[in-house]
Protein backbone atom coordinates (compact mmCIF):
# COMPACT_ATOMS: atom_id res chain seq x y z
CA UNK A 1 0.00 0.00 0.00
CA UNK A 2 1.58 3.45 -1.14
CA UNK A 3 1.57 6.62 0.95
CA UNK A 4 0.68 9.33 -0.25
CA UNK A 5 1.02 11.64 2.52
CA UNK A 6 4.18 11.13 5.21
CA UNK A 7 5.05 13.21 8.20
CA UNK A 8 8.14 12.12 10.55
CA UNK A 9 8.63 13.94 13.62
CA UNK A 10 7.25 17.55 12.33
CA UNK A 11 7.33 20.31 13.80
CA UNK A 12 6.57 24.40 12.57
CA UNK A 13 7.88 26.86 14.79
CA UNK A 14 7.22 30.53 14.57
CA UNK A 15 8.96 32.99 16.93
CA UNK A 16 8.72 31.20 20.05
CA UNK A 17 5.20 29.55 19.25
CA UNK A 18 5.21 26.32 18.02
CA UNK A 19 2.71 25.97 15.99
CA UNK A 20 3.02 21.96 15.24
CA UNK A 21 5.06 19.38 17.71
CA UNK A 22 6.23 16.42 16.68
CA UNK A 23 3.60 15.52 14.12
CA UNK A 24 4.08 11.67 13.38
CA UNK A 25 1.34 10.89 10.23
CA UNK A 26 0.49 9.11 7.32
CA UNK A 27 -2.08 8.96 4.96
CA UNK A 28 -2.61 5.98 2.25
CA UNK A 29 -3.81 6.08 -0.49
CA UNK A 30 -7.16 4.33 -0.01
CA UNK A 31 -8.01 5.83 3.12
CA UNK A 32 -10.22 9.43 3.71
CA UNK A 33 -9.05 11.42 6.31
CA UNK A 34 -10.62 13.87 8.68
CA UNK A 35 -9.07 16.43 10.82
CA UNK A 36 -10.11 17.38 14.04
CA UNK A 37 -9.39 20.18 16.31
CA UNK A 38 -10.36 23.83 17.83
CA UNK A 39 -9.53 27.01 16.28
CA UNK A 40 -5.98 27.59 16.58
CA UNK A 41 -5.33 23.68 16.94
CA UNK A 42 -2.61 23.97 14.13
CA UNK A 43 -4.47 22.65 11.53
CA UNK A 44 -4.40 24.72 8.31
CA UNK A 45 -0.53 25.11 9.10
CA UNK A 46 -0.82 21.02 9.15
CA UNK A 47 -2.61 21.57 5.44
CA UNK A 48 -0.15 23.99 4.50
CA UNK A 49 2.20 21.25 5.11
CA UNK A 50 0.69 18.81 2.99
CA UNK A 51 -0.38 21.01 0.44
CA UNK A 52 3.58 21.58 -0.15
CA UNK A 53 2.87 25.46 0.57
CA UNK A 54 4.99 25.27 3.61
CA UNK A 55 8.10 23.49 4.62
CA UNK A 56 8.46 22.21 8.33
CA UNK A 57 10.89 23.67 10.89
CA UNK A 58 12.09 19.79 11.71
CA UNK A 59 10.94 16.90 10.81
CA UNK A 60 10.91 14.92 6.85
CA UNK A 61 7.41 15.48 4.71
CA UNK A 62 7.08 13.46 1.68
CA UNK A 63 4.08 13.94 -0.62
CA UNK A 64 3.10 11.47 -3.30
CA UNK A 65 6.71 9.81 -2.57
CA UNK A 66 8.69 13.12 -3.00
CA UNK A 67 10.17 14.41 -0.13
CA UNK A 68 9.59 18.22 0.72
CA UNK A 69 12.98 20.24 0.24
CA UNK A 70 14.37 17.58 -2.43
CA UNK A 71 11.75 18.49 -5.24
CA UNK A 72 10.16 20.90 -7.48
CA UNK A 73 7.14 22.19 -5.27
CA UNK A 74 6.12 24.08 -8.43
CA UNK A 75 6.23 20.44 -10.35
CA UNK A 76 4.39 18.97 -7.01
CA UNK A 77 1.25 21.55 -6.39
CA UNK A 78 -0.69 20.08 -9.55
CA UNK A 79 -1.00 16.90 -8.49
CA UNK A 80 -2.48 18.07 -4.89
CA UNK A 81 -5.59 19.88 -5.02
CA UNK A 82 -5.94 22.63 -1.85
CA UNK A 83 -9.51 24.72 -1.01
CA UNK A 84 -8.35 26.73 1.93
CA UNK A 85 -9.56 30.13 3.25
CA UNK A 86 -5.46 30.35 3.42
CA UNK A 87 -5.19 30.96 -0.67
CA UNK A 88 -8.33 33.40 -0.76
CA UNK A 89 -6.37 36.44 0.60
CA UNK A 90 -4.24 36.88 -2.59
CA UNK A 91 -7.03 36.70 -4.97
CA UNK A 92 -7.16 39.97 -6.69
CA UNK A 93 -10.85 41.78 -6.24
CA UNK A 94 -12.01 41.29 -9.79
CA UNK A 95 -10.93 37.73 -10.36
CA UNK A 96 -14.14 36.03 -12.07
CA UNK A 97 -15.42 32.58 -10.41
CA UNK A 98 -13.82 30.85 -13.98
CA UNK A 99 -10.63 32.09 -14.14
CA UNK A 100 -10.58 31.13 -10.14
CA UNK A 101 -10.82 27.43 -11.21
CA UNK A 102 -8.72 27.69 -14.56
CA UNK A 103 -5.64 29.30 -12.95
CA UNK A 104 -5.18 26.36 -10.48
CA UNK A 105 -4.15 24.35 -13.70
CA UNK A 106 -1.07 27.00 -13.36
CA UNK A 107 -0.79 26.34 -9.43
CA UNK A 108 -1.14 30.51 -8.84
CA UNK A 109 -3.76 32.63 -8.40
CA UNK A 110 -4.60 35.83 -10.77
CA UNK A 111 -4.64 35.03 -14.35
CA UNK A 112 -1.01 36.33 -15.51
CA UNK A 113 -0.74 34.49 -18.14
CA UNK A 114 -3.49 35.36 -21.59
CA UNK A 115 -2.47 31.67 -23.45
CA UNK A 116 -4.92 29.48 -21.80
CA UNK A 117 -6.23 26.43 -23.81
CA UNK A 118 -9.68 26.29 -24.56
CA UNK A 119 -10.17 22.80 -23.17
CA UNK A 120 -9.11 24.24 -19.70
CA UNK A 121 -11.88 26.79 -19.95
CA UNK A 122 -14.54 23.81 -20.48
CA UNK A 123 -13.55 21.58 -17.85
CA UNK A 124 -13.10 24.85 -15.47
CA UNK A 125 -16.59 25.64 -16.77
CA UNK A 126 -18.40 22.05 -16.26
CA UNK A 127 -16.60 21.43 -12.97
CA UNK A 128 -18.45 24.75 -11.90
CA UNK A 129 -21.60 23.53 -13.05
CA UNK A 130 -20.84 19.82 -11.67
CA UNK A 131 -20.73 22.15 -8.02
CA UNK A 132 -24.02 23.99 -8.83
CA UNK A 133 -22.19 27.28 -9.55
CA UNK A 134 -22.09 27.03 -13.29
CA UNK A 135 -24.61 30.26 -13.42
CA UNK A 136 -21.71 32.60 -11.78
CA UNK A 137 -18.84 31.96 -13.84
CA UNK A 138 -18.32 35.32 -15.12
CA UNK A 139 -19.06 37.25 -11.40
CA UNK A 140 -16.35 38.67 -9.92
CA UNK A 141 -14.82 35.87 -6.84
CA UNK A 142 -15.30 39.00 -4.36
CA UNK A 143 -18.89 39.48 -5.03
CA UNK A 144 -19.94 35.79 -4.53
CA UNK A 145 -22.38 34.40 -1.12
CA UNK A 146 -19.92 32.31 1.30
CA UNK A 147 -21.43 29.10 -0.45
CA UNK A 148 -20.89 29.96 -4.07
CA UNK A 149 -17.48 30.89 -3.04
CA UNK A 150 -16.93 27.37 -1.34
CA UNK A 151 -17.88 25.60 -4.16
CA UNK A 152 -15.83 27.64 -6.71
CA UNK A 153 -13.23 26.55 -4.79
CA UNK A 154 -13.43 23.20 -4.80
CA UNK A 155 -14.22 22.99 -8.15
CA UNK A 156 -10.77 24.99 -8.13
CA UNK A 157 -9.32 22.35 -6.23
CA UNK A 158 -10.66 19.77 -8.44
CA UNK A 159 -9.32 21.45 -11.78
CA UNK A 160 -5.83 19.27 -12.44
CA UNK A 161 -7.45 16.07 -11.47
CA UNK A 162 -5.42 16.13 -8.17
CA UNK A 163 -3.95 12.96 -6.74
CA UNK A 164 -4.72 14.23 -2.94
CA UNK A 165 -7.70 16.57 -2.50
CA UNK A 166 -7.54 18.60 0.59
CA UNK A 167 -10.11 20.61 1.86
CA UNK A 168 -9.55 22.85 4.76
CA UNK A 169 -13.12 23.71 6.49
CA UNK A 170 -14.97 23.64 3.46
CA UNK A 171 -18.52 24.17 5.16
CA UNK A 172 -17.29 27.23 7.43
CA UNK A 173 -19.44 30.10 6.78
CA UNK A 174 -22.34 27.99 5.01
CA UNK A 175 -25.92 27.66 5.91
CA UNK A 176 -27.80 24.21 6.93
CA UNK A 177 -29.56 23.33 3.73
CA UNK A 178 -25.74 24.79 2.29
CA UNK A 179 -24.01 22.38 4.33
CA UNK A 180 -25.84 19.19 3.74
CA UNK A 181 -25.53 19.83 0.09
CA UNK A 182 -22.18 20.02 0.63
CA UNK A 183 -21.66 16.99 2.58
CA UNK A 184 -23.62 14.90 0.06
CA UNK A 185 -21.61 16.14 -3.19
CA UNK A 186 -18.77 15.43 -1.48
CA UNK A 187 -19.56 12.16 -0.39
CA UNK A 188 -20.92 11.81 -3.91
CA UNK A 189 -17.41 12.93 -4.85
CA UNK A 190 -14.68 10.95 -2.50
CA UNK A 191 -16.92 7.37 -3.12
CA UNK A 192 -16.54 7.93 -7.13
CA UNK A 193 -13.99 4.92 -7.88
CA UNK A 194 -11.49 7.91 -9.78
CA UNK A 195 -11.82 10.42 -6.76
CA UNK A 196 -8.35 11.26 -5.27
CA UNK A 197 -6.99 10.72 -1.67
CA UNK A 198 -8.75 13.02 0.32
CA UNK A 199 -8.62 14.88 3.38
CA UNK A 200 -11.28 17.06 5.62
CA UNK A 201 -10.34 19.68 8.19
CA UNK A 202 -13.38 20.84 9.94
CA UNK A 203 -14.05 21.86 13.66
CA UNK A 204 -18.03 20.88 13.46
CA UNK A 205 -18.49 16.89 13.31
CA UNK A 206 -21.61 17.11 11.31
CA UNK A 207 -19.62 18.02 8.57
CA UNK A 208 -17.95 14.88 8.31
CA UNK A 209 -19.58 12.98 5.39
CA UNK A 210 -20.22 9.13 6.18
CA UNK A 211 -17.75 7.91 3.54
CA UNK A 212 -14.68 9.04 5.50
CA UNK A 213 -12.17 6.08 7.42
CA UNK A 214 -9.67 7.32 9.43
CA UNK A 215 -9.65 10.89 11.83
CA UNK A 216 -6.61 12.75 13.26
CA UNK A 217 -7.58 14.97 16.15
CA UNK A 218 -5.52 17.58 16.69
CA UNK A 219 -4.99 20.04 20.01
CA UNK A 220 -1.82 22.81 20.12
CA UNK A 221 -0.14 21.46 17.72
CA UNK A 222 0.14 18.02 19.09
CA UNK A 223 -1.64 14.89 17.60
CA UNK A 224 -3.86 13.43 20.34
CA UNK A 225 -5.09 10.46 18.45
CA UNK A 226 -5.06 9.27 15.05
CA UNK A 227 -6.55 6.32 13.22
CA UNK A 228 -9.86 4.50 12.22
CA UNK A 229 -13.14 6.47 12.67
CA UNK A 230 -14.85 3.98 14.21
CA UNK A 231 -12.60 3.09 17.16
CA UNK A 232 -10.64 6.82 17.60
CA UNK A 233 -13.36 9.12 17.40
CA UNK A 234 -14.53 8.86 21.05
CA UNK A 235 -16.23 10.72 23.50
CA UNK A 236 -12.99 10.68 25.40
CA UNK A 237 -11.05 11.31 22.38
CA UNK A 238 -13.00 14.55 21.71
CA UNK A 239 -13.18 15.67 25.08
CA UNK A 240 -9.31 15.51 24.78
CA UNK A 241 -9.19 17.23 22.07
CA UNK A 242 -11.66 20.33 22.86
CA UNK A 243 -11.06 20.24 26.68
CA UNK A 244 -14.68 20.12 27.40
CA UNK A 245 -16.58 17.31 28.41
CA UNK A 246 -18.30 15.95 25.47
CA UNK A 247 -20.75 13.02 24.06
CA UNK A 248 -20.31 11.68 20.69
CA UNK A 249 -23.67 10.64 19.16
CA UNK A 250 -23.54 8.49 15.51
CA UNK A 251 -26.57 8.36 13.52
CA UNK A 252 -26.93 6.77 9.95
CA UNK A 253 -22.81 7.66 9.18
CA UNK A 254 -23.25 11.03 10.40
CA UNK A 255 -21.71 12.37 13.74
CA UNK A 256 -22.72 15.54 16.04
CA UNK A 257 -21.07 15.88 19.74
CA UNK A 258 -22.77 17.28 22.94
CA UNK A 259 -21.30 19.04 26.12
CA UNK A 260 -22.40 17.03 28.95
N1 LIG B 1 3.05 33.14 11.09
C1 LIG B 1 2.60 32.89 12.34
N2 LIG B 1 3.26 33.37 13.43
C2 LIG B 1 2.84 33.10 14.68
N3 LIG B 1 1.72 32.38 14.95
C3 LIG B 1 1.03 31.89 13.91
C4 LIG B 1 1.41 32.12 12.56
N4 LIG B 1 0.52 31.49 11.75
C5 LIG B 1 -0.40 30.91 12.58
N5 LIG B 1 -0.10 31.16 13.86
C6 LIG B 1 -0.82 30.65 15.05
O1 LIG B 1 -0.67 29.26 15.07
C7 LIG B 1 -1.82 28.64 15.60
C8 LIG B 1 -2.34 27.60 14.63
O2 LIG B 1 -2.92 28.23 13.51
P1 LIG B 1 -3.72 27.45 12.39
O3 LIG B 1 -2.84 26.40 11.81
O4 LIG B 1 -4.28 28.45 11.44
O5 LIG B 1 -4.87 26.77 13.26
P2 LIG B 1 -6.33 26.22 12.85
O6 LIG B 1 -6.38 26.09 11.38
O7 LIG B 1 -6.42 24.90 13.56
O8 LIG B 1 -7.33 27.20 13.40
C9 LIG B 1 -2.80 29.75 15.90
O9 LIG B 1 -2.71 30.08 17.26
C10 LIG B 1 -2.31 30.90 15.04
O10 LIG B 1 -2.63 32.14 15.60
MG1 LIG C 1 -7.67 26.81 9.92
Amino acid sequence: MSAVLDMRGVSVRRGRKLLLDDVTWTVHEDQRWVVLGANGAGKTTLMQLAAARMHPTTGQVSILDEALGTVDVFELRPLIGFSSNALVGSVPPQETALNMVVTAAYGVTGRWREEYERMDERRAFELLNAWGVGTVFDRPFATLSEGERKRVQIARALMTDPELLILDEPGAGLDLGGRESLVRRTDELITSPTAPTTILVTHHLEEIPPSFTHVLLLRDGRVVDAGPIEQTLTSESLTKTFDVELTLHRRNGRYSAFAD
